[in-house]
């Protein structure tokens, strides 16, 4: 699989690890202009090294920014537009999963830190981007979802307990965010029907995430993600799917879509075409992302 991406501009949110920085060095080896949103200074310019020589050269830059604030979010997205004028694929790659949180975390924003990071403040990184991907068109959104999602055939979205006010646990509050990803996926296709923007929704299954990242969990939970690594996908062969959704000339008008690897597409729960729960929960979305 190899795209000619010269002259796109391209980013990626959570790029210095994992899959986003396996899809980095796939779509800067293809000629793409990558920029790379990470939240740690040291790590994103780790990363940005890495994929700068993992490419030899290539276009790459990298950006700061925290998911969890909007204050962040807004700040990157200013610095993007300082420097870019266009943007033909944004690929929402980064998430919260961090098995250490037991009980609600509030971000400086008022709302609960997994359904911040994980979905509104998504939502509002792609309203503040949304003109210059439409000045950019064709272009492309990618969100990414989460095959556990399976496990949870009867989710919805629980408009009463978005600060885990009624129940909290981050597994619950992950994938409850993720519900969200997709369901907005699904409307956001609706409402750019019409301006050579798609949106689709990437549903990532086991893929192996390296012990480096997992030093701080609790030795059972280690032992699970082990057992679990023996079946997992790489994140560079994960990140395929990513280069496709992004790079694929014959996508160009395939918008709402839900799909595994390898480029698959597939169902979400039926709950999550429910139009009526899609926009009251673009309501809500845009109002606590303070649009
Ligand atoms: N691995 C799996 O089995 C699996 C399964 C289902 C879904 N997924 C999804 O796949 C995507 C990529 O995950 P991965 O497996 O590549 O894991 P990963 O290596 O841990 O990557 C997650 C990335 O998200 C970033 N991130 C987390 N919180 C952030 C914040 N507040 N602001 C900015 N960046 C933040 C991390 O940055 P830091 O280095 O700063 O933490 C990291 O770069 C995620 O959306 C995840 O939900 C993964």
């Amino acid at each position: 699989m190899n795209y000619e991406l010269k002259n796109k501009t391209i980013i990626i949110t959570g790029a210095n690890s994992g899959i986003g920085k396996a899809a980095s060095i796939q779509l800067a080896g293809m000629g793409a202009n990558v920029v790379m949103f990470c939240r740690s200074k040291e790590r994103g310019e780790q990363a940005l090294q890495d994929v700068l020589s993992a490419v030899r050269g290539g276009s790459v830059e990298l950006i700061l920014v925290d998911m969890a604030s909007q204050k962040s979010v807004r700040n990157a997205v200013k610095e993007f537009l300082s420097s870019h004028t266009r943007l033909d694929v944004l690929i929402h790659n980064a998430a919260n999963f961090d098995h250490r949180q037991k009980k609600p975390v509030m971000t400086e924003d008022g709302l609960e830190n997994v359904f911040a990071t994980n979905h509104v403040n998504i939502f509002l990184m792609t309203q503040l981007l949304l003109e210059t991907l439409k000045k950019s068109a064709p272009s492309r959104i990618i969100t990414v979802a989460s095959k556990g999602l399976v496990t949870y055939p009867f989710l919805d979205i629980e408009f009463d307990n978005f600060k885990g006010e009624k129940k909290f646990s981050m597994q619950h509050a992950y994938y409850h965010a993720k519900q969200a990803q997709v369901m907005y996926t699904f409307d956001l296709a609706e409402r750019l029907k019409g301006t050579g923007v798609t949106v689709n929704c990437v549903r990532v299954g086991n893929v192996a995430v390296p012990d480096t990242r997992l030093d701080h969990l609790p030795a059972w939970l280690l032992k699970i993600y082990h057992a679990k690594r023996k079946f997992a996908l790489t994140p560079e062969k994960m990140a395929e799917t990513y280069v496709w959704l992004a790079a694929d000339p014959a996508l160009e008008n395939v918008s709402g879509g839900y799909w595994d690897a390898p480029n698959t597409p597939v169902k979400a729960n039926k709950n999550a075409y429910n139009r009526e729960t899609q926009q009251r929960l673009w309501d809500v979305s845009a109002k606590l992302a303070g649009l």
